[in-house]
């Protein structure tokens, strides 16, 4: 494997580009070939069969792209479709952006942890069984926000909009007395000011990006597959949209141009 070959990093949508990004600021030499999945976006509402089949031919594409690592940019897929993509790719290093997290929450033992994330990856209880396997006496407490993704996903990150909707799910009964919260869906960083102020900025929010930024980082350099050529990065959507491109560049900050690929269905 070549070590200048690029990262492939995917999701449903623009909710990757926060891992992206995160990935960048730790590794800015890396070349990143992005792929949000717009045809089939939200994949909170999907089936788990589905979220697998997108998944695995998202993966295929990368690999044709000559990716060296593969990183599962969305909880929804990391939840429903990281075991059967790791068994299909052996020989790529495939990345979810759930475990990070989950040895992050092992070394700062919370005693009640809330999580917010789509139905798709609360329903899977994916994060209680993960923690409890590793810290049984850690409390989870979780709920499932579907609105949340779609409404970042059409450019309301800070407004009134985002934080009605917001402040409707936090005030549910299944969140009280947390003292940390997972942040269990890479769109939601885009709205984490607005989480910050519900809870007065008193209790942890816990975005799983840098995380992951910092376990890929140790991954590339134990495998010594660190890039030290810029050759640019390249985004990918599976349906062309012009709030996705409109959103995707107020977000990661550049011009960003997108490639359509017709072939995921
Ligand atoms: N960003 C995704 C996640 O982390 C998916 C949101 C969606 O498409 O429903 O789960």
């Amino acid at each position: 494997m070549n070590k200048n070959n690029p990262i492939g990093i995917f999701d449903s949508g623009i909710g990757g580009l926060t891992v992206a990004k995160a990935i960048l600021s730790v590794l800015p030499k890396e070349n990143l070939i992005y792929f949000g999945d717009t045809k089939h976006l939200p994949y909170g509402e999907k089936s788990a069969r589905s979220i697998e089949c997108f998944s695995t031919k998202i993966a295929f594409f990368l690999k044709e792209k000559k990716c060296k690592m593969i990183v599962i940019a969305c909880n929804t897929a990391s939840s429903l479709a990281y075991e059967s993509i790791k068994k299909i790719f052996p020989t790529i290093e495939i990345i979810n952006v759930i475990d990070p997290v989950v040895n992050l929450i092992y070394k700062n033992k919370p005693s009640c942890i809330g999580i917010i994330g789509t139905k798709g990856t609360i329903n899977s209880k994916i994060y209680p069984k993960k923690i409890h396997e590793i810290a049984p006496k850690i409390k989870v407490k979780s709920l499932a926000t579907p609105l949340l993704a779609s409404i970042i996903e059409e450019g309301f990150f800070n407004d009134k909009i985002s934080r009605v909707v917001l402040n409707k799910y936090l005030n549910k009964s299944e969140l009280k007395n947390i003292d940390q919260l997972i942040l269990a869906c890479t769109h939601y960083p885009l709205i984490q000011k607005l989480i910050g102020k519900f809870y007065n900025n008193k209790i942890d929010i816990i975005d799983s990006s840098s995380q992951v930024a910092s376990h890929i980082k140790n991954v590339l350099e134990k495998k010594d597959l660190l890039s030290n050529k810029i050759t640019g990065h390249r985004f990918f959507v599976s349906d062309y949209t012009k709030s996705f491109e409109e959103s995707a560049k107020f977000f990661f900050g550049e011009d960003i141009y997108l490639e359509e690929v017709s072939s995921i269905h």
